[in-house]
């Protein structure tokens, strides 16, 4: 072999070991993954946590957020290593790559409460005295007083309009309900 002067032979080397590596890294795990099970303790999405999967996605919220805990001492708060079954009946899986918050693999165990992510989607400060998260106002209506059937929202007085009361919309209720179905299953 002459790779100096024969410049089609290195090339062809280059070509060649770039499509072994992407087959190895990258397209058999893809074809290994999806004839992974899903885990048996994953439930499907109701209609609300679907909706909400949905605005997480439109809103950005996997800029911040992963959803893969990875097996390493600094993740073990949000939740154990995760695994190909996690993500089975997701698709896609919405990873995220960046950690300015916490994992969200498994919020839904972490942080149950309906009235707390209510508050923290309305203003995290609220809640998280530092906290860099945005606000998210626009899922909520105020009014000066609450009809029957609202969805008050108890927002401490210095974080809202003087008087008014903070109504939590649909959408509002289809994010907290797609938070809290993030729960990993038990691997078996
Ligand atoms: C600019 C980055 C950023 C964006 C965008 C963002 N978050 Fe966060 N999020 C954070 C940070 C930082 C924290 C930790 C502080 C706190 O709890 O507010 C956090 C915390 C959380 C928590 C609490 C997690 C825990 O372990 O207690 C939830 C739930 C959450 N975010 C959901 C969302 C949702 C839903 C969206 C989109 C509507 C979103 N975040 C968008 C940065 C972000």
């Amino acid at each position: 072999m002459s790779l100096h002067t024969q410049h089609n032979q290195l090339i062809g080397i280059a070509a060649l070991l770039f499509l072994i590596l992407s087959l190895v890294i990258a397209v058999l795990p893809a074809f290994e993954a999806e004839r992974t099970p899903p885990l048996s303790g994953i439930e499907q999405l109701s209609d609300e946590a679907k909706r909400g999967r949905v605005l997480y996605l439109e809103e950005g919220c996997g800029y911040c957020h992963t959803q893969f805990v990875r097996d390493l001492p600094v993740d073990k708060p949000y939740g154990r290593g995760s695994v190909p079954g996690d993500y089975a009946l997701e698709v896609p899986p919405l990873l995220g790559t960046q950690r300015t918050g916490p994992d969200l693999a498994n919020v839904g165990v972490r942080q149950p409460s309906e009235i707390w992510n209510l508050i923290h989607l309305y203003n995290p400060r609220a809640v998280v005295g530092t906290s860099v998260m945005p606000s998210y106002p626009w899922f909520f209506d105020t009014k000066a007083a609450a009809d029957e059937g609202d969805i008050v929202v108890p927002v401490p007085e210095a974080f809202k309009p003087d008087g008014q009361a903070v109504i939590a919309k649909q959408e509002a209720m289809d994010i907290v309900r797609y938070l809290q179905s993030l729960k990993q299953a038990e691997v078996e």
